[in-house]
């Protein structure tokens, strides 16, 4: 990437996770969008939960881009998200009505895998029928992609053909035989009805429309869902959610390669989070645990869980780079670790003893990691007023630029503070 500002990207950018999510994509979607020509959602379903808080209000959108508040832009939901009619009817266009923002730039691939009532239902019956759990959002994700692997589930197209009834009824019956559930295709039938009539106007075939705005050298900005390690190839298995969060994704909702994306923006707060099970090498406990959760209000915007904390985990976040090729690194809630005598930063593992130089995406290995820390003085001024990178307090500078040496890629977006605008581009 050249050395220019994110804040004049141009062509084709995306923004990833670069550990196990709640980085804050929807705050930097939101304040890139502004350029963006088209912003496309590709992976994950209602189980996201993106955060922006800007003129018209604070949102948590789940399954609508965080890009919807630029009129001037379109959206795109994919045919890589499991779509939840659910949460998009009933919760986030309720959000977008009551601040009187529109969705008419909103399009959703025909394509897409719906996420029925039985997929939710699935998803918490499993969770507790399982003795180790993997903590999921219960958002029926995990069931829609079986089902679309499967090849039976039903697509957004489905909503709108002759025979949804039909394909309603068959696929609710075969599902309360095998599940044993006890779903009633009218009372859904209905329901489904009107969500159909609501959407239909937004359906369409969102791969052409991409690649035709991909020719004409508009601005196209790719919001993905979660962190990289959360991915189902590359993550933490099995603690990790059904789709391809990294890049990869990209490619398998919108048919647009890796090497065709100019910018490769990943996204981490200035320490982890991780929520739901699964190891995370860095977590902390005692007094830091409970300053940053308070701080950094560490509640799951999906869940409402709270999320844990630990020292940002540069082995991660490395491994995260080379993946996917990530150009620019974001980070956020800088202004959280204000206060802090001193800040550890994870800089390598040990097993038994030994250094470890793969990254085996697999959980069992990570759980037996041990981090490698080094130390760096923290800092006690205010950083919510700052806009240059040069005005930060020396010791938040040598903590960026720690990060950017280990890494490898520049630090181009600095937050330090909630509300739009409290951020720096370097
Ligand atoms: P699922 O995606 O709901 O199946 O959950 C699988 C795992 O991914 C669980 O550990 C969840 O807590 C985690 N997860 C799912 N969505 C998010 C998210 O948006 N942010 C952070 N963690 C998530």
């Amino acid at each position: 990437m050249k050395n220019d500002s994110l804040k004049n990207w141009q062509g084709v950018a995306c923004v990833i996770g670069a550990d196990w999510g709640d980085s804050g994509k929807g705050r930097l979607i939101d304040d890139l969008s502004s350029r963006a020509h088209i912003i496309a959602r590709y992976s994950g379903g209602s189980n996201t939960g993106h955060t922006v808080r800007n003129q018209f209000g604070r949102f948590a959108l789940h399954i609508i881009p965080s890009g919807i508040f630029n009129k001037n832009a379109l959206c795109l939901i994919g045919r890589g998200v499991a779509c939840d009619l659910e949460s998009l009817v009933e919760d986030e266009l309720v959000q977008l009505k009551k601040a009187g923002v529109s969705w008419k730039n909103l399009i959703i691939d025909e394509q897409a895998s719906l996420t029925m009532p039985w997929h939710k239902l699935r998803d918490g019956l499993r969770e507790e029928f399982r003795s180790s759990k993997i903590g999921t959002t219960r958002r029926g994700v995990g069931p829609t992609y079986a089902d679309r692997t499967e090849r039976v589930g039903l697509r957004v197209k489905d909503l709108v053909s002759s025979d949804f009834k039909d394909k309603l009824f068959e696929e609710t019956q075969i599902q309360n035989k095998f599940f044993n559930l006890k779903l009633n295709p009218t009372q859904i039938y209905k329901k489904f009805l009107k969500f159909a009539k609501l959407v239909k106007p937004h359906i369409g075939q969102t791969i052409p429309i991409l690649k035709k705005a991909q020719k004409m050298g508009k601005n196209i900005l790719f919001e993905g869902t979660q962190g990289s390690f959360l991915d189902v190839d590359f993550g933490t298995y099995p603690f990790v959610t059904s789709t391809n969060t990294g890049v990869i994704g990209i490619w398998r909702c919108f048919d647009l390669h890796p090497v065709e994306i100019n910018h490769v923006i990943g996204i981490t707060k200035a320490y982890s989070t991780r929520v739901g099970a699964g190891p995370q090498p860095t977590k902390l406990d005692g007094k830091e645990r409970q300053i940053i959760i308070e701080k950094g209000q560490e509640i799951g915007t999906t869940s409402g869980r709270t999320r844990d904390p630990g020292w940002l985990d540069l082995v991660i976040i490395k491994a995260a780079v080379e993946f996917n090729k990530i150009t620019a690194l974001a980070i956020t809630k800088l202004d959280v670790l204000t206060g802090f005598k001193k800040l550890k930063v994870c800089i390598g593992y040990k097993i038994r003893g030994k250094n470890i130089d793969y990254l085996s995406g697999d959980a069992d290995f990570l759980a037996q990691c041990r981090p490698m820390y080094e130390a760096l003085p923290g800092w006690s001024e205010d950083l919510s007023k700052i806009r240059e990178f040069k005005k930060l307090p020396q010791n938040a500078q040598n903590y960026v630029k720690m990060i950017e040496k280990f890494v490898g890629v520049p630090v181009k977006f600095i937050s330090v503070g909630p509300q739009r605008g409290e951020v720096i581009y370097v």
